[in-house]
């Protein structure tokens, strides 16, 4: 009897720009494995029906994109600890006995991308933008040790939410201080969309930053945003964002598929290639 094609996809909407499919079918086909990724545009006013599909279908799981990642929360049998503290889920995991299982990979993904690159000492981090991304960064950067995190936001507000949601742990400061916030810090992280391909990069005095800082940012489109291109000009180490999005990747497929992949160079080329 021929065993069934094994899936997982990627539940969006839109979901056609996503670079997810092309990363798990690279990994599907590297470990022969006979499956499949696909992608599913499902409107928020399907999600619950989408979800409650997945196991009819035959999917093992699915990865969640805007604009669904926290509504998501509700509609499974079980959150983990890493989505319940990041407030969203990312990954979906059918477990054998059916139960629908909630994590979350993001804070996983992006503090692996900058692991080997983290300077000494890690005290200070400096992140700007205060939406669903910055929550999964700042749950990284304290798990990783960093003591004092400062969150800058251009509608603050959001920022004293987002210090809110940590029991108070991060430090508001004004967006418009946003260079005088780098004086001291060991990483600055940007999370907001500035600098994205057809945004406005974003205006940052980068050269406040002490000489051993890090600076990574979560855009990958383009790969070296204005922001890390004026790092790399001063002298300082800069990640770019797509290594966040490959290793996020890592733990969704080894749940849904039994085998932990690797993140390679060969892999950003091809991924790259299709972007
Ligand atoms: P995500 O979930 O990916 O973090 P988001 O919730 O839309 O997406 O957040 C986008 C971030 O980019 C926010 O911090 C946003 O700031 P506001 O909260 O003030 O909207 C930030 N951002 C977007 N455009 C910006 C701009 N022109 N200047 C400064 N910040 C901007």
């Amino acid at each position: 009897m021929a065993m069934a094609k094994a899936l997982a996809g990627i539940i969006g909407w839109p979901v056609s720009h996503s670079l997810s499919p092309r990363l798990h079918n690279y990994w599907l086909s590297h470990h022969k494995i006979e499956g499949e990724y696909v992608r599913l545009a499902v409107e928020p006013k399907d999600l619950p029906a989408a979800i409650r599909d997945l196991k009819a279908k035959g999917l093992r799981g699915a990865n969640l994109t805007i604009p669904h990642k926290e509504a998501a929360m509700s509609l499974l049998d079980e959150i983990d600890e890493e989505a319940r503290i990041i407030g969203a889920v990312n990954t979906i995991v059918v477990e054998k006995d059916g139960r629908l299982r909630g994590t979350n990979t993001d804070a996983y993904g992006f503090m692996a991308n900058i692991a080997p690159h983290l300077p000494r000492p890690r005290n200070k981090a400096v992140v700007l933008g205060a939406g669903g991304a910055a929550r999964a960064v700042c749950h990284g950067l304290r798990k990783c040790g960093f003591g004092e995190i400062v969150v800058l936001n251009r509608t603050q507000p959001r920022a004293g939410e987002l210090s809110a949601w940590f029991g108070g742990a991060l430090r508001v400061e004004p967006w418009l201080e946003r260079d005088r916030a780098l004086e001291g810090a060991d990483l600055l992280v940007n999370t907001t969309s500035l600098g994205m391909t057809g945004k406005e990069a974003l205006s940052i005095n980068v050269k406040m930053l002490p000489a051993h800082a890090l600076v990574t940012d979560i855009v990958y489109a383009p790969l070296e945003t204005p922001l890390l291109k004026d790092a790399k000009a001063f002298g300082y180490a800069a990640v770019d964002g797509l290594g966040m999005l490959l290793h996020q990747a890592v733990p969704a497929f080894e749940a849904w598929f039994g085998i932990r992949p690797d993140v390679t160079d060969e892999l950003r080329h091809y991924v790259l290639e299709g972007g």
